[in-house]
């Protein structure tokens, strides 16, 4: 059984002994463990059934602590890093040779960020380590943004969730590598691009990929409910052509009248994206668990975080 607890003493003591718990970010949960202890970060792997040459993100207490993780930072890096740490923004950087190869997968760079969410924050900064945490689900399934979540998924084989309650973005974060101290975008998060762009320009976008993916984030299928699911610009003509018994929709602003409908999930009655994306899987955890036959997905304006959220539905229809 898994103990949820908002005790950072707790977390501590759990954490000191090598094992792994659960965290609170902005983003979504991760599953943590010491960047420097091998049997932590084995379990991780282990836990997630994660591949290892799936690297992992550290999780740093401030901007100070970079050039312990990080070397040869780009100048951007470092604007993107004063604009938006603590927050959902991830650099990847060219990594220090004390961080192991464990946490990076063998590659010779390294994930790094500041979350934003208070305990956690009170953690790191009780800690003599930095934490490595990919989101705290199954590998390919939909990421946690509630201590529940993460016990759903492994009340037998992780100690203890830290419990922060539901996180603010609900969407992981914006993953930033660098090409030629060039900002290139590996995976869409809760940072919206335009805002990344308005403080270094121009970025390239390199975030659909299947045969070499530099983040495996990137795989098209990822962030997947167990049901079909079905993505559309019209919910309702889609819905026309189907006769099957149990249909779930989610929808980002009106509900939608149709007696077909089993279940649906309106994820921001007044239309504001960042609202939506912090409900988009609690809501697919939601309709997942309803046994349906189908989940109809209705696609978000292309704009801001909007386009991360079809990112996201996008990938969930991938079989
Ligand atoms: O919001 C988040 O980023 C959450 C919270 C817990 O911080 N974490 C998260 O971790 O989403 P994870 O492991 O689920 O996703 C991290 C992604 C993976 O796709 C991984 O391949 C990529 O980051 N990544 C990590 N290190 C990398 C590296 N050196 N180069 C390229 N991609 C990297
Ligand atoms: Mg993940």
């Amino acid at each position: 059984m898994t103990l949820i607890s908002n005790s950072i003493h707790n977390a501590i003591t759990i954490l000191n002994k090598e094992q792994v718990i659960g965290i609170p970010t902005e983003t979504v949960y991760g599953l943590a463990g010491n960047i420097y202890s091998q049997k932590a970060i084995q379990s991780i792997f282990t836990i997630k059934q994660r591949p290892t040459f799936n690297p992992l993100i550290v999780h740093i207490k401030s901007i100070q602590d970079l050039s312990q993780i990080a070397r040869d930072i780009p100048e951007k890096a470092l604007e993107l890093a004063a604009a938006f740490w603590p927050g959902p923004l991830t650099l990847v950087l060219k990594k220090q040779s004390s961080i192991p190869d464990l946490v990076t997968g063998g590659k010779d760079t390294v994930a790094v960020r500041v979350p934003n969410h208070p305990l956690t924050l009170a953690l790191l900064e009780q800690l003599a380590y930095p934490l490595a945490a990919p989101s705290a689900n199954p590998f390919g399934s939909i990421s946690p943004t509630k201590a529940e979540h993460v016990t759903a998924y492994f009340h037998d084989t992780v100690p203890m969730v830290l419990d922060g309650g539901a996180c603010e973005r609900g969407i992981e974060s914006t993953i930033i590598g660098f090409e030629n101290g060039e900002p290139v975008v590996y995976r869409l998060g809760s940072l919206a691009i335009e805002d990344i762009v308005a403080i270094v320009g121009t970025v390239k976008m390199m975030t659909r990929d299947d045969t070499t993916p530099i983040a495996p984030g990137m795989l098209s299928r990822h962030y997947a409910p167990l049901t079909s699911t079905l993505l559309t610009a019209n919910v309702f003509e889609l819905l026309e052509t189907f006769s099957m018994q149990k249909i779930g929709v989610l929808v980002f602003q009106n509900e939608i009248y149709n007696q077909k409908i089993t279940a649906q999930e309106i994820l921001s009655p007044t239309g504001d994206l960042t609202e939506a994306a912090s409900q988009l899987y609690a809501a697919l955890h939601r309709l997942d668990k309803l046994n349906l036959d189908l989940i109809i997905a209705e696609r978000f304006p292309d704009v801001g975080v909007g386009k991360t959220i079809n990112d996201r539905l996008q990938r969930a229809t991938k079989k």
